[in-house]
């Protein structure tokens, strides 16, 4: 059967960047269906391709409800496209305040969902390796999407765990393992970086630049100095849990199993009828998860739980070359069924309007005066915070500085004329997410007098 694919997408935004380029909203203009391309170019570094390639073949056989959809991919010479799932909730970092962090109950419910994802990923032999909340999204019902599989391996292949030996991850979320030894086991490493994703949440701050006995802060928390930032703002509760995910010794340290166990994270979690012994975990997950989809059965094929997308993945990707390019599919799925599928559901993107398909993000506000009247105070701000900036193409300023930590940091402001009203767009390119909003917000700060306080009519923009 002949599939009439609708081609005209339209490239929307630019949801995030990174160094291996950049991640866009793809939207389809007839059926309004969205879809995210991770767009990778191959030349920039030497390695890439090998760790692109790798990124995709994890990435394709993942499939839980708390990792991004991963729908297929497509090179184009030197570029290579990944199809994923959108998430319009945007990264968990936008929903952490600096220094404050946020409502213990969200990071609860966000760390049930994290557990979620790399239990599952452990135990189908798959490290992550790069757990942080620059990795984590969120979708339209603020469910959490591990992302990112680029620095992703398998440890355990038929039973048969191998030792990890790679240095790699970012700094702060570390192990202690990884700096001090030569081989380290992966699934300590990954539950680690989790415990530093829960400081981030409940603190908002980490802990340390990394963990080794040169940073002062690791060395106080080896001594238990819990009355100094950042655990002194961490409840009893949630800090014990802490003190067991932050065990320097990897064989010391808590297992799923046994957070799965711990009080914090049981709090107010039902258990299901006839589940107080063995196999209650497997269901409890159920209780967290806010239901958006028909099913919550992680082993549901691909082609009923998200018929929706996947007609729209498969779009893109033909949208982005018809030729002899090669098209891979992250399950075997019959297009005819995808289509009825889509059909009878409506679509996530379909049911949005086009401002609710912007990502929501916490880095941008409206202005009440002009463009280049907005240009002119930023510069203006920037000048005042002694911050180096260029001006990059169209309306876009490139800021770069050094955090308070000495690490750089590089964001970009695109200035967009929207419906009257400039909108200021803050992104992140480089460095610390934390260390992004601290000076977001002190930007924000200085252009208190043209920011428009007036609710715009839509949701998420503001
Ligand atoms: N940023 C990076 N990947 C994304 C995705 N899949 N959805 C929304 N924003 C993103």
């Amino acid at each position: 059967m002949a599939v009439p694919f609708v081609q005209d997408w339209d490239l929307v935004q630019t949801l995030g960047e990174g160094a291996y380029g950049e991640v866009r909203l793809l939207v389809n203009r007839q059926t309004e269906e969205a879809v995210a391309v991770k767009v990778i170019d191959t030349l920039q570094a030497k390695e890439c391709a090998e760790n692109v390639k790798k990124e995709i073949c994890v990435h394709k056989m993942l499939n839980h409800r708390n990792i991004v959809r991963f729908f297929g991919h497509r090179k184009e010479g030197t570029t290579v496209y990944l199809f994923l799932e959108y998430c319009t909730g945007g990264e968990l970092f936008d929903r952490i305040e600096p220094d404050v962090g946020m409502p213990e109950k969200d990071a609860h419910r966000f760390f049930q969902q994290l557990v979620a994802a790399v239990e599952y990923l452990h135990g189908i032999g798959i490290t992550h390796r790069d757990i942080k909340p620059e990795n984590i999204l969120l979708d339209d019902k603020d469910n959490l999407k591990l992302t990112d599989f680029g620095l992703a391996t398998m440890f355990r292949f038929k039973g048969k765990e191998r030792p990890m030996n790679r240095l790699c991850g970012t700094l702060p979320y570390v192990a202690p393992e990884l700096l001090s030894q030569t081989q380290y086991k992966a699934q300590p490493a990954d539950i680690w970086s989790c415990g530093i994703v829960l400081t981030a949440m409940l603190a908002g701050e980490l802990p340390w630049d990394q963990p080794a006995e040169i940073c002062q802060e690791y060395l106080d928390w080896l001594n238990k100095k819990t009355y100094l930032s950042p655990w002194k703002k961490i409840q009893p509760v949630p800090l014990c849990l802490l003190s067991k995910l932050l065990l320097a010794k990897p064989e010391a340290r808590i297992t799923i199993a046994d957070i799965q166990k711990d009080r914090w994270f049981t709090q107010g979690v039902k258990q299901p009828l006839g589940s107080l012994s063995s196999g209650a975990n497997k269901h409890r997950r159920s209780d967290v998860e806010v239901i958006s989809r028909a099913s919550s059965d992680d082993k549901i094929q691909f082609s009923s739980s998200q018929p929706d997308l996947a007609v729209g993945a498969w779009e893109a990707m033909l949208l982005i070359g018809q030729s002899d390019g090669q098209v891979s599919f992250s399950q075997p799925t019959k297009p005819e069924h995808m289509l009825l599928g889509s059909q009878l559901l409506g679509t996530p993107g379909a049911s949005q309007t086009p401002w609710q398909r912007l990502v929501r993000r916490m880095t941008r506000f409206f202005t009440s005066v002009n463009a280049d009247t907005s240009l002119t105070s930023l510069k203006g701000a920037c000048d005042s915070l002694a911050l180096c900036y260029k001006l990059t193409c169209n309306n876009q300023v490139t800021v770069s500085t050094l955090d308070k930590r000495n690490n750089k940091l590089i964001f970009k402001v695109h200035l967009l004329d929207m419906n009257q009203k400039v909108l200021l767009d803050f992104r992140l390119s480089k460095g610390d997410g934390l260390e992004f909003k601290r000076l977001f917000l002190k930007i924000k700060q200085k252009l208190c007098d043209i920011i428009c306080t007036q609710k715009i009519p839509f949701p998420n923009i503001n």
